[in-house]
């Protein structure tokens, strides 16, 4: 187990990984070179991993500059979510949401992304076909924490951080001999909506052709996903372990254990290999 606190995400964002960790790091190689994670999203096993070397990517634009910006210049970002945050109500959400950010700064672009994120509905990301993100106001404001952003920032630059914003197909032909991918793509047959491309079974079919030729250099890939029939057959070449998780919300309070799959192109203590 790593030796330091563990940063809880910068964000809030749906499909995050917090619950998993317990598998995720259990299941994970325990030596490797270089760390992957292509699917960044809120980084949840990244911010606990904190490995020495990470390349860090996701589709979302607003995801790869905001840590872009915590990395090299955490207090301005801060400073820049701050000048948001001042005039929180309904209206301003709106106001803010639907201003063109290419007349922002990097920095003005990435406080005003916390600033939404943090005053949307679940954090829910929505990228749409206008540009225009799809957020809708939350009932309430979540804290900036900035002692948490501090140390996200700490983690980027001790982890020397590469941050890029690309598909996944990009930072997957990246990885060489000895790193370690962590793929953690939309789940098959629920919200996939990140970005205006979404993430069908196509896209799987391709990820899980990537996951083979990272296989054939040398390269552990881990994957997580929905524990259905159609996600078990896309990587039915990789090696799967089901665990179970608690909802994260239900109706009634109650949070029922539901089970997912973490597939790896490796074998581990867990593995069954019958
Ligand atoms: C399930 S979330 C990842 C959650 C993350 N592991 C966490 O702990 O918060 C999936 C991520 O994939 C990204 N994504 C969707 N399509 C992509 C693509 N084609 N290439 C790279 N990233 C993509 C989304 O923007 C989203 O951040």
């Amino acid at each position: 187990m790593p030796q330091f606190d563990t940063p809880r995400p910068p964000i809030r964002w749906v499909g995050g990984k917090r619950r998993l960790l317990p598998h995720l790091t259990r299941l994970m190689p325990p030596t490797y070179r270089d760390y992957y994670e292509p699917f960044l999203g809120g980084g949840a096993l990244f911010w606990h991993t904190r490995p020495a070397r990470a390349f860090l990517s996701d589709i979302v634009p607003d995801i790869t500059n905001l840590y872009t910006c915590l990395r090299d210049e955490p207090q301005s970002t801060i400073d820049a979510a701050y000048e948001y945050y001042i005039g929180h109500d309904r209206e301003w959400f709106y106001a803010v949401r639907d201003q063109d950010p290419q007349n922002l700064s990097p920095i003005q672009q990435a406080g005003r992304y916390l600033y939404l994120n943090k005053a949307s509905y679940l954090g829910r990301h929505r990228s749409l076909k206008s540009g225009k993100l799809g957020l809708t106001c939350g009932d309430r404001l979540y804290q900036l924490r900035p002692e948490t952003l501090m140390a996200c920032s700490e983690a980027l630059r001790a982890s020397k951080a590469s941050i890029m914003c690309c598909d996944f197909g990009v930072a997957a032909a990246l990885a060489g001999p000895g790193d370690f991918v962590y793929l953690d793509p939309p789940y098959l047959h629920t919200f996939a909506g990140y970005s205006t491309e979404g993430f069908d079974a196509s896209s799987h079919r391709a990820l899980a052709s990537a996951v083979e030729r990272m296989r054939s250099r040398g390269v552990s890939v881990m994957l997580s996903g929905a524990d259905n029939t159609d996600t078990r057959e896309i990587y039915g070449n990789m090696y799967t372990h089901t665990v179970s998780v608690r909802e994260t919300t239900a109706a009634n309070g109650d949070r029922p254990m539901r089970t997912e799959i973490i597939a790896t192109t490796y074998i581990t203590e867990d593995t069954c290999l019958h």
